[in-house]
């Protein structure tokens, strides 16, 4: 997450979250599932931007704007109003935030949680709070359960309901398209129409994986929520078909979908990649970006 500052203005990257495998363990006695995830956060996400103001205020701007919730179920005033409640001692006052929502909602990426956890670790900066990562991590978990694995926002896995998070040190950047065929799934629909709950694991890493190493380790692996996000929404496997014709190394779709990425090469050829994709399908958001983790090589 990159913070920067200008005059009173911070602001902070709200990438987002893919979820190479996701692999569904068991389920808790509260209903929500045990999950084993290997999740990578990219280049491209939404910004948050906070600067003083006379009262609360909130806008937002690019692309998806929207589709963002004005009020109530907006995570990024959650985020405020939960940070603020839980130090009702220390002066936080009125702050102005600004959400740029490039990413698309409701679609398997994250991007509320992303951009809810981009609020916390700027208003933790703003209002000179010191809270440390753990602790708004945990006080984020409340918002959802993505919330400490986009706060990591780092190559990572994920156990427990996504929330006990393993970094994964020497992961390398990968080069994607995602795409995503316009359609909103409802994370709790797709969990719903899970067939089985009881999966294996993810099977182990490779020791410091290149690219291609990841890619073979990716065939081993799955989306659990895959099957049944596709019989809800049909545009996933339209999705992955376009990523496939043109030319990924490996394609699936990303948490309840229903975004789908492809991983290609290196930087030209996904950006050739896109081009057609989005020529055949206007109405998609489609993107090239790549993963944080050490250098993208493009080679094996
Ligand atoms: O916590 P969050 O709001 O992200 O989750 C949305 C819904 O997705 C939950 O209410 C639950 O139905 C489902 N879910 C689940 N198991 C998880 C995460 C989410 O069943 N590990």
């Amino acid at each position: 997450m990159v913070l920067e500052r200008a005059a009173d203005a911070l602001t902070i990257d709200a990438p987002a979250k893919i979820n190479l495998a996701l692999h569904v363990v068991g389920r808790r006695a509260d209903g929500y599932h045990l999950l084993e995830s290997l999740a990578v956060f990219t280049q491209l996400g939404d910004r948050i931007t906070v600067e003083p103001a006379s009262s609360d205020r909130f806008a937002v701007t690019g692309p998806f704007a929207d589709a963002v919730p004005p009020g109530d179920g907006n995570l990024v005033l959650a985020a405020r109003d939960q940070l603020r409640a839980a130090f009702p001692q220390r002066p936080c006052g009125p702050v102005s935030i600004r959400l740029d929502k490039n990413l698309p909602v409701a679609s398997g990426i994250g991007g509320g949680s992303s951009d809810a956890a981009a609020t916390l670790r700027a208003l933790n900066s703003f209002w000179q709070l010191a809270v440390s990562d753990l602790d708004l991590a945990k006080l984020g978990l409340g918002l959802g359960a993505d919330l400490p694995m986009c706060f990591a926002a780092k190559p990572l896995i994920a156990g427990g309901i996504g929330d006990n998070i393993e970094p994964l040190a020497d992961f390398p950047s990968l080069h994607m398209v995602l795409v995503n065929p316009g359609v909103p799934v409802a994370t709790p629909d797709v969990f719903r129409a899970l067939a089985s709950r009881d999966n294996p694991g993810l099977p182990p890493l490779p020791a410091r994986p290149s690219a291609g190493a990841v890619i073979e380790w990716l065939n081993q692996t799955r989306n659990d929520l895959e099957i049944p996000a596709k019989a809800l929404a049909p545009g996933i496997g339209e999705a992955l078909l376009a990523l496939n014709d043109a030319g990924a190394r490996f394609a699936r779709m990303s948490g309840s979908g229903a975004s789908c990425f492809g991983l290609f090469g290196d930087a030209v050829r996904t950006a050739e990649a896109a081009e057609p994709i989005r020529r055949q399908h206007p109405q998609w958001f489609v993107a090239a970006t790549q993963s944080g983790g050490a250098p993208a090589d493009g080679a094996s």
